[in-house]
């Protein structure tokens, strides 16, 4: 296993949409491995191939309680694909591709995913609140969407201005806090 670099926001390759995985190999089983545990040091709940700079359909995530132990929750999907969605939920995300910005985000309560399984099984899976916002954030990804995409054009014309003028002064805007990023 490898840890792979996150790309960060305005890398273009964030911005394509990923390709259906035709045949899931050792190369996407690599992958795979190589994401979760990038996912985990980053650390974030979920983690897109978009975002390890690879164009394929493939998402993990992790969406676990404080006291559970990581990887008892451990999803990793071949081509997601949403096949329902209910209700209307708003979630403070953030991403590890985008640095230094949580934001609300409305997205749907709860999703059905339909997605194949690295040893070539095809699931559904039910999530709700975090879930489903988890499902739907990576999914995005995949889509070459961020969730800036999903904020207003005042708030994300604040966030481009702010990050233009810490590159130009060469530095990191400030981390605070933890927030979950997805
Ligand atoms: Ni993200």
């Amino acid at each position: 296993m490898a840890l792979r670099p996150i790309l960060t926001y305005p890398d273009s390759l964030l911005k394509k949409r990923a390709a259906p995985v035709s045949q899931i190999g050792s190369d996407v089983a690599q992958l795979i491995e190589d994401m979760t545990e990038t996912m985990y040091a980053a650390p974030g709940v979920g983690l897109a191939a978009t975002q390890v700079g690879v164009g394929q359909r493939v998402i993990v995530l992790d969406v676990h309680d404080d006291e559970e132990s990581p990887g008892k929750r451990l999803l990793k999907l071949i081509n997601p694909e949403i096949v329902e969605r209910d209700g209307t939920i708003v979630w403070e995300e953030g991403c590890l591709s985008v640095p230094d910005l949580t934001a609300p985000v409305t997205r749907a309560r709860r999703v059905l995913v339909r997605a194949w399984t690295p040893d070539e099984r095809e699931i559904e899976i039910e999530g709700e609140e975090l879930l489903a916002v988890a499902l739907q954030h990576e999914i995005d990804h995949l889509e070459g969407k961020l969730f800036l995409d999903r904020l207003s054009r005042l708030k994300r014309d604040l966030y481009r201005a702010r990050q233009r003028k810490l590159e130009r002064q060469g530095r990191k805007g400030a981390a605070g806090g933890r927030p979950v990023l997805i």
